[in-house]
């Protein structure tokens, strides 16, 4: 493993950004949240992720330099078209106006159609919380899942956020895919060259796999849940109510619509996304005593496993950013240090600095 300080690891993807051909604003906007994904240990949409985006832009499927546009709004909601920008300058956009509104009438609720893929999407109902409100995030994205039953995939993964501050400056943090895992978590066991758990995805008979290289080659990934006997069909009910809630409220392309990522060159993806933000005080009292005190609470309940002491919502993530910082940077695997050697070269920018 090889530490790059966040601030090279930032200074790198903008520059990606920059030789493709964005402006600096989305380029540092689109490296924020890649390198808060690597922060935040969602590796899997961090520097992973950077070249899938950097090729969008290459083959104009993207238009880095577009701004959103609001179609229809009213004091609480408001319908946006991103005009095929970057998924993070669509979802700053509809943030910052979810926001906006929750502050001045208590909830905003936006809806983002002609978008591109917005990475972790916890960090959008995070900008909220940040703001003393509750956030929620959601976005369509391309066929991946294979509903219970079939095996034919005809849904995202389709993520959710959730994210409500605490009283103490902490915070209930969610952020899920609706499929089992996402295909990065994939990626990045094929990376490392190890097999995945069953329950995560099928192989091309329709048979659950643990075979990494069929699994993230086949792309037909597993519900929340798994299969049939362990519920799967709750995520699978997940994911199109995400779907139903942001693709197609938005009117973007939706469910079985949305196009492969990366497969229709030059064909804009049209992802739907939707952004609320909830003012707790427009409710009870003392919202965030509540919070910290079943936060507090969960991280104190008896673990099955003494060397496994129980989390609450986003320990996984705030563990990770604490880590992060106190390493004084990321941490990441030969191969995609090797990756981005490779594409520092393909586009004349100045490789990464590794500090160790
Ligand atoms: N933009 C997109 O299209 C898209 C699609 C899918 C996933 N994603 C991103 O992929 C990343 C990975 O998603 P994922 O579903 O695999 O996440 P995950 O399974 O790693 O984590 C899901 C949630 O579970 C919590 N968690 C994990 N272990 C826990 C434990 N033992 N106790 C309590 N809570 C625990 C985490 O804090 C997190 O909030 C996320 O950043 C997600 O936003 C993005």
């Amino acid at each position: 493993m090889s530490l790059v300080k966040l601030s090279e690891a930032r200074r790198f993807m903008i520059d990606c950004f920059k030789a493709v051909g964005a402006k600096l604003k989305p380029a540092e906007q689109h490296a924020e949240i890649l390198v808060q994904a690597d922060r935040m240990g969602h590796q899997s949409h961090g520097l992973n992720r950077l070249e899938k985006y950097l090729n969008d832009i290459i083959y104009k499927d993207c238009e880095p330099n577009n701004e959103p546009e609001i179609l229809t709004e009213s004091h609480s909601t408001a319908w946006v078209d991103a005009h095929n920008c970057l998924g993070s300058t669509a979802s700053f956009f509809g943030t910052d106006l979810a926001i906006q509104k929750a502050k001045e009438c208590g909830m905003g609720f936006v809806a983002v159609k002609g978008s591109n893929h917005h990475g972790m999407v916890g960090f959008w109902a995070r900008l909220c919380a940040n703001e003393g409100l509750i956030g929620l995030a959601f976005t369509n994205s391309s066929p991946l899942l294979a509903p219970t039953r079939s095996k034919k995939v005809a849904l995202g993964t389709n993520p959710l956020a959730i994210v409500a501050p605490a009283a103490d400056g902490e915070m209930l943090y969610l952020e899920m895919a609706t499929t089992a895992v996402a295909l990065g978590a994939i990626e990045m066991r094929l990376r490392a060259h190890q097999p995945i758990p069953l329950g995560w995805a099928l192989g091309p008979d329709g048979h659950e796999t643990t075979d990494a290289e069929l699994a993230f080659k086949t792309s037909m990934l597993m519900p929340l849940g798994g299969g049939e006997m362990t519920s799967g069909y709750k995520g699978y009910g997940l994911s199109a109510a995400v779907d139903m809630l942001s693709g197609i409220l938005a009117g973007s392309n939706y469910a079985h619509h949305v196009r492969k990522w990366g497969s229709a060159r030059g064909t804009p993806a049209n992802l739907g996304h939707s952004f609320m933000a909830i003012k707790p005080e427009c409710y009870a009292p003392g919202f965030g005593e509540r919070i910290t005190e079943c936060i507090r609470y969960w991280r104190t309940l008896p673990p099955a496993d003494p060397k496994k002491p129980v989390m609450a919502p986003g320990d996984v993530e705030k563990q990770a950013m604490e880590k992060t910082d106190k390493q004084g940077g990321i941490l990441y695997l030969p191969e995609l240090i090797e990756a981005s050697i490779t594409l520092a070269e393909k586009l004349r920018v100045q490789p990464m600095q590794i500090s160790e």
